[in-house]
């Protein structure tokens, strides 16, 4: 079933901030760091910002070239979440994310569409980093849509 499971999920803690333009962002802690492996299974969780109409949404985390990259799980073709199953959003050879609808491969740090049928239209990029063995990621609005 599409849209359910997957580590991580509802694990948002968004103390820390109100997210508001000009204010220190909220963030949503999301995984530990090594449930993130190198071109691997990803980290569904449900993120909100202000903006959003405070709506929860899908998103994702995945490592690639050594850091976390999060993005909304909405494909840049038609808004319907990448996983083919939940989590898995590489291709089999880890260098890039694949929408399991029709195709769409995205370059896993720019969330660049390179091929298929949203060819130059990107992911929505969230901020995120990586501190004392925690993923974390942005409550404030994405970039790259
Ligand atoms: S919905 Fe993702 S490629 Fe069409």
């Amino acid at each position: 079933m599409r849209g359910e499971g997957g580590r991580g999920k509802g694990e948002g803690d968004r103390s820390g901030g109100s997210g508001c333009a000009g204010g220190a962002p909220a963030w949503i802690d999301v995984c530990a760091s090594g449930d993130l492996v190198e071109g691997g299974d990803g980290v569904r969780f449900e993120w909100g910002a202000p903006g959003e109409g405070g709506r929860p949404v899908p998103a994702f985390v995945v490592r690639f070239d050594g850091r976390p990259r999060a993005y909304l799980n909405r494909c840049a073709h038609v808004a319907m979440e990448l996983d083919w199953l939940p989590g898995r959003f590489f291709d089999d050879a880890g260098l890039y994310l694949v929408c399991a609808t029709h195709g769409a491969m995205y370059e896993p740090d720019s969330g660049q569409c390179v091929a298929g049928p949203c060819r130059g239209a990107a992911l929505a990029a969230l901020r995120c980093e990586e501190s004392g063995g925690r993923v974390r990621v942005a409550a404030e609005p994405p970039s790259g849509r």
